[in-house]
């Protein structure tokens, strides 16, 4: 046979995977291929395959059938470009056994996460199958096992993202779990460790699979997943845009992006974000969309713990990583779920030199038994140990309450943050000053003869003394009071001269953080 017609027959029948039939029965269920989601992903022309010719070394259950020695093996692997710069990716390719990870499936996916790691380069998995390759038993236990290692050592060194478009279940979620971002698709994905067949079996419990395991349980409720978008599209594009804001690797910067957006910008409305009245809440959105290049801020975890905000902006071209309390949401408190999501964020960031920016307004931890029960203290201090841990540049801003603990939390100056601003309208203090002077003046209030009287006077009087950022600023805990419409202007000339910052922690093996 002409040894090129051979070739091209070889990588025609690879690239067909599991046959026209299964590919159609792909569309039919409202997802792209493995094969489209590749090209959608990178650059044009730039994904360069490889592997593509590996096939299964099973021969038990038929599976020597030459029919089946597909070549590829049910995931394509390579690396391309994505805005220009070098990306390793695999895609699972359900129409080839469903997608399940054999022995040689899983080198091939091997292969690319340690080439991805010499060279510096984040990596992509497109994951849609039904699991373990069940004809292959424990060489494909093995192979799941291989590719959590790479994982476990990859993660802090190359940026790892997770998009969900399919089955993902059983110990295969702990792959994604181990990566940076999850990112799944609305209606076509699910993740769970144990179906709803066996739930059945064994709890009793009756729930459907996107109950159980689909975008938005994984958004809203467990925390699993970071994104939830409406289809393959708008996965693959939310990953190009991820990756424009981290750098390939830990010892890589992020990219800058030039921006036509002044970077003195002033914004008046901030002058009026914060209302007058101390208990009521705005959206703390508008301020980051305001400081923020063009008001670009791609939300991570937006679906849940709305109390804290986290996400990554550009000011002044410089990619950020910003966490902010939202008083539009629990009054912006502190809680388990709160404290979780954005510790990781932030150990994220630090991991591969983003900058912080954290905007505050807290109130404190959220009250009550579910939250001291459920271990509030052990999950807050995670947030405490990943911001006072962090060597990146630290900029925080105070635009209303910073309360008790969770003033030292919230980068506080005392955790080693570079640049606390406040705003005019800051309150730093132990507690709100309703009350403190509940506690402080307990019995003056029982023996005075008008104790409402009395509470306004001494809650006016504590508010004039210490619901201020001036006590903070004497000390130099606060830097500088800001016009909050200058907020942008000095948020960007803080990072710039934080640029060549340069900070370490005492040499050891690895932390403790209070897992
Ligand atoms: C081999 C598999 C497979 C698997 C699916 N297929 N899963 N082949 N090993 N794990 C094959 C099917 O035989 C079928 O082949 C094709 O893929 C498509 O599957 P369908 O069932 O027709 O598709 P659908 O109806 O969409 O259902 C998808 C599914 C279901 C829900 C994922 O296939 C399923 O339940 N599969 C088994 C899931 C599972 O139990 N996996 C092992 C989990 S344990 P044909 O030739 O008919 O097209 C695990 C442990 C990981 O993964 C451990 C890590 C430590």
């Amino acid at each position: 046979m002409d040894p090129l017609k051979h070739l091209e027959d070889l990588e025609r029948r690879a690239e067909l995977g599991g046959g026209a039939d299964r590919l159609r029965r792909q569309h039919e269920a409202g997802k792209l291929t493995a094969r489209e989601r590749i090209d959608f992903l990178f650059d044009p022309g730039t994904f360069q395959e490889i592997d593509k010719l590996v096939t299964h070394r099973c021969r038990d259950f038929g599976m020597d059938d030459p029919d089946l020695l597909i070549p590829g093996d049910g995931v394509i692997a390579g690396q391309g470009r994505i805005e220009g710069r070098p990306v390793y990716a695999f895609a699972q390719d359900f129409s080839v056994f469903g997608g399940s990870l054999s022995e040689t499936n899983a080198a091939k996916i091997v292969k690319i996460m340690d080439l991805a790691m010499k060279m510096g380069a984040p990596i992509v998995g497109l994951n849609d199958s039904g699991g373990a390759r069940i004809q292959e038993g424990v060489l494909s236990l093995g192979g799941y096992a291989d590719i959590f290692l790479r994982n476990t050592l990859a993660s802090g060194v190359v940026p790892q993202i997770s998009a969900i478009m399919g089955p993902c279940a059983g110990g295969a979620v702990y792959s994604p779990a181990i990566t940076d971002f999850t990112v799944m698709v609305d209606g076509t994905s699910y993740m769970f460790v144990t179906g709803p067949d066996v739930i059945r079996t064994v709890t009793h419990e009756a729930v459907t699979k996107d109950e159980l395991g689909g975008a938005m349980t994984h958004n809203a409720t467990s925390g699993v997943a970071h994104f939830a978008v409406p289809d393959d599209r708008e996965c693959l594009r939310l990953v190009r845009e991820l990756l424009g804001y981290l750098p390939g690797n830990n010892i890589d910067d992020p990219p800058r992006r030039d921006t036509s957006d002044p970077i003195d910008r002033e914004d008046d409305a901030l002058d009026r974000l914060v209302p007058e009245s101390p208990t009521q809440p705005y959206d703390m959105l508008d301020l980051v969309h305001a400081v923020a290049d063009d008001g670009a801020f791609l939300e991570v975890h937006r679906h849940y713990a709305k109390n804290i905000i986290i996400g990554f902006a550009r000011l002044g071209g410089r990619s950020a990583g910003v966490v902010a309390n939202q008083p539009a949401h629990l009054a912006g408190t502190l809680d388990i779920d709160a404290s979780v999501k954005a510790a990781r964020f932030v150990r994220f960031c630090d991991a591969f030199n983003i900058p912080l920016v954290t905007f505050e307004d807290v109130p404190g931890f959220l009250p009550g038994t579910r939250q001291e029960y459920g271990g509030i203290i052990r999950h807050g201090a995670k947030l405490l140990f990943a911001f006072a841990e962090a060597t990146v540049p630290k900029v925080t801003v105070i635009t209303r309450k910073a309360y008790g603990g969770a003033y030292c939390v919230m980068s506080s100056k005392h955790i080693r943050t570079d640049v606390n601003f406040a705003w005019p309208t800051a309150e730093i203090a132990v507690m709100g000053p309703e009350g403190a002077v509940n506690i402080l003046y307990k019995r003056e209030l029982e023996k005075a003869a008008d104790p409402q009287a009395v509470r306004a006077a001494k809650i006016a009087e504590f508010r004039d003394k210490f619901a201020n950022p001036y006590v903070a600023a004497e000390r130099g805990f606060i830097d500088e009071v800001i016009r909050p419409r200058q907020t942008r202007a000095k948020l960007i000339a803080a990072l710039g001269a934080l640029e060549t910052k340069r900070d370490k922690n005492p040499p050891k093996k690895h932390g403790n953080i209070p897992l």
